[in-house]
């Protein structure tokens, strides 16, 4: 079974803009939707969502991602669970088709970017809901705070730290689809309006994007009060966002507008933090709801028993220590070379031996490894931390001999890899947690089994073969 789990979002600047082609900017709550999916053999697909309020993206994410990548499958079954509620306009539609599609994509091995990701459950918003500008499942997938242009034309993480964002429910529902079906209409009556409008929207926007990055929230909360007015003219501004929004800045907001499509949901106020709890009062005050929730929260991803504060060594391209960092900001960045260590193991005969690797680990789950591999801790060399993971592992440790050491890269991080062989017929006692199951292959076998794309190997498990000369 497969565990993934997506944060909802939020839009900070720029709503119905970016339907028509201009950028906008949005950030991911850390209130998420988790999906577990899991093969079966009943031949149904079963779909058990509570929460979600309409499971007609959950089907046709099966659809594209069946239909896309070929999948032959006896069954499945998909399970959702939503942190968040549907109220909020967080986007429970968004976050439980990209928790599927990763899921299924974990489930049956398929590597896929964030970008391809994108693609496809950006095709499955527009199958089902007809429009939008597919930033909600760009937030859900990559996380933090990203800078959108419709249709995914752009989208680039901005380095934001502590967004001083505070958020007040308004509390009426509102319809995204109908709010931007009267957005078009607007827009098809008065075209000239509408487009300067929009225009002026995204210039507050860009300069926003910069500001941010500056971390000058005076400004943006200037920017945002621009971008309400704006919606004001739109018509998408109501009465109780208006008494929120004049309530926050009376407190002592830098700027406060509506979020999303308007009409009803949340509204948005920045501001210094020796103001935030006066802003949250009178936004209690004015009839709203805060919503404890972090902005800039984790995209996507499998849910994991990997540590992610780990400290992992990190090192230059000729191994020298750079320093210290944590196994999640590793497999985030790509700069960040860090120590791994692996052995190829053979049994008398020459077989070798790989492993499946657990589902629940945060990187290559379910994909193929050679017979030992891990990474070197702070503290720890090469040779030492191979003999803890060998008994970590496979539950035995065993005499091995250095083959060579080499940088490797996917794409998400850079591994700098020292690689040894050692022989043993086991027995083995693999830990589920890391190993889903072991097993010997000949030569033949495992040529087959590749060519078949039974196995389906790692990145560094493919390098280290050649290396030992298996592959
Ligand atoms: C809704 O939260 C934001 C809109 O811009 C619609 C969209 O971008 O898909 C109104």
């Amino acid at each position: 079974m497969i565990k993934v789990s997506a944060p909802g979002k939020l839009m900070l600047l720029g709503e119905h803009a970016v339907v028509y082609g201009q950028p906008c900017i949005v950030t991911a709550v850390d209130q998420r939707l988790v999906v577990e999916a899991e093969k079966t053999e009943d031949g149904k697909i079963t779909i058990d969502a509570p929460d979600v309020k309409n499971t007609s993206f959950v089907k046709e994410v099966i659809h594209q991602f069946v239909e896309k990548w070929n999948i032959k499958h006896n069954g499945l079954k998909i399970n959702t669970k939503s942190a968040f509620s549907g109220v909020y306009g967080f986007g429970s539609s968004a976050a439980s088709t990209v928790a599927t599609l990763k899921a299924l994509t974990a489930l049956f091995n398929v590597h896929v970017d964030n970008k391809a990701l994108f693609d496809l459950a950006y095709t499955v918003t527009l199958k089902v809901q007809g429009l939008g500008s597919g930033f909600d499942v760009a937030s859900s997938i990559y996380g933090g705070t990203i800078y959108f242009l419709t249709g995914g034309k752009t989208i680039e993480p901005l380095n934001i730290h502590n967004l001083p964002l505070i958020i007040g429910y308004c509390g009426v529902k509102s319809s995204t689809v109908e709010m931007v079906k009267m957005v078009g209409e607007k827009r098809n009556k008065f075209p000239e309006k509408v487009e300067r409008i929009f225009q002026g929207v995204a210039k507050l926007v860009e300069d926003a994007k910069s500001r941010m990055l500056e971390g000058d929230w005076e400004r943006v909360g200037k920017l945002m009060d621009f971008n309400q007015e704006y919606l004001r003219d739109l018509g998408v501004s109501s009465e109780k966002l208006e008494a929120l929004i004049s309530a926050a800045k009376k407190a002592g907001a830098f700027g406060a507008k509506l979020s999303g499509a308007g009409g009803g949901d949340c509204m948005i106020a920045i501001g210094a933090n020796d103001k935030r709890e006066a802003i949250q009062k009178a936004i209690t005050e004015a009839g709203g709801q805060v919503i404890d929730v972090r902005a800039n929260a984790q995209g996507v991803g499998v849910e994991t028993t990997d540590d992610q504060q780990e400290l992992f060594i990190v090192v230059d391209k000729n191994d020298n220590v750079l320093g210290y960092r944590s196994r999640y900001d590793c497999h985030h960045d790509k700069t960040l070379i860090h120590r791994t260590v692996g052995a190829v193991v053979f049994d008398e005969k020459g077989s070798v031996l790989l492993q499946k690797r657990s589902s629940t680990k945060d990187m290559g789950a379910g994909l193929w490894g050679i017979s030992c591999a891990g990474h070197v801790r702070k503290g720890q060399e090469y040779e030492e931390a191979l003999h803890r993971e060998l008994t970590e592992e496979l539950g035995v440790d065993i005499p091995v001999e250095y083959v060579t050491k080499f940088i490797v890269a996917d794409e998400d991080e850079t591994e700098m890899s020292a690689l040894y062989k050692g022989i043993s017929n086991g027995p083995f006692k693999p830990n589920p947690k890391e190993v889903e199951r072991l097993e010997f292959f000949s030569p033949r076998e495992l040529a087959f089994k590749l060519a078949t794309r039974e196995v389906v190997l790692t990145k560094c498990a493919e390098v280290s073969l050649q290396k030992a000369g298996v592959l």
